[in-house]
């Protein structure tokens, strides 16, 4: 753990919006390289906020975030894939192809003067193929269903190689096996090419299954630390609700146990 890089970083951060909303306040946390962090919380509890103060989206109010060990730049930007979450997309009525779209993924790698050639179509391509849509490629964005619109848009964060890939409850509205493909996709690009995962999710099923790491926002970070001191009596005091993962989870139905849970410490 030690010699880890620290991929993104957030130092006593705070988030007002206007109106006097704290979303957030001091907030500290440090993800790792290869890391798989999932990140849940209530509704408004401040997930894609703290998502979005990575992102450079929203400027905290106070403390300081550093993305790879570094001011948040354009140029650490285009190391990040952002699958957002469904409610904030503009794709719906968007006039690119599903091809055209996971290439467009290929844009902030590359910089600004640089034209798409064979290697971005190429990457593009094989991205379409392990999200299962390469089908897809000629169809119009605006005339998916809502999962095969999701794929897409982990295939276009996927398609830059990023060395972050940060996603905002990427599965809502996603049946149970596109689901499950899905995670295990995710998993294996985790544990296989090393990218680091930040998952927002309301699906604690598969943060335990899936993540090494765990953070429970409710405007301030009520925990952090490994997935595995995430037990259900912990759970049920953040949510003040029962909690029994085991029982409740949406996944523990489905043939999960092919992930590996692993940890990197
Ligand atoms: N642009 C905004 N302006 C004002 N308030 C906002 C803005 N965006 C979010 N908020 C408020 O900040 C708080 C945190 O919202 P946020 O979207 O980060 O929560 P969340 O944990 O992602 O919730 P959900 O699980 O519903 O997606 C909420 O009270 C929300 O109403
Ligand atoms: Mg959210």
């Amino acid at each position: 753990m030690s010699d880890k890089k620290i991929v993104a970083s957030f130092v006593d951060v705070g988030v007002s919006y206007g109106g006097g909303v704290d979303a957030l306040s001091h907030v500290s946390l440090d993800v790792y390289e290869g890391d798989f962090l999932g990140v849940i919380g209530p509704n408004g509890a401040g997930k894609t906020t703290l998502l979005n103060v990575l992102l450079g989206l929203t400027q905290p109010s106070s403390g300081k975030v550093s993305l790879f060990e570094a001011p948040i730049t354009p140029k650490g930007l285009r190391r990040v894939g952002y699958v957002p979450q469904k409610t904030a997309t503009a794709e719906a009525n968007s006039p690119f192809t599903v091809y055209e779209t996971v290439l467009m993924g290929r844009a902030p790698r590359a910089g600004p003067l640089h034209r798409l050639g064979h290697e971005d179509h190429d990457k593009a391509e094989e991205t379409l193929r392990l999200l299962g849509i390469h089908d897809l490629m000629k169809r119009k964005i605006g005339e998916l269903s809502g999962g095969q619109s999701q794929r897409v848009l982990i295939a276009k964060a996927l398609a830059g190689e990023p060395d972050l890939l940060v996603l905002d409850e990427p599965t809502s509205g996603v049946d149970s096996p596109s689901r499950i493909e899905i995670y295990r996709i995710l998993s294996e690009l985790n544990r296989d090419r090393g990218i680091t995962m930040i998952l927002s999710t309301h699906d604690i099923g598969v943060v335990k299954r899936l993540t090494n790491r765990a953070a429970f926002l409710h405007g301030t970070l009520q925990f952090q630390g490994p997935t595995s001191e995430l037990n259900d009596q912990v759970l049920s005091k953040m949510y003040d609700y029962p909690i029994e993962v085991t029982e409740d989870c949406q996944v523990c139905d489905y043939p999960l146990e092919h992930l590996t849970h692993h940890d990197h410490t």
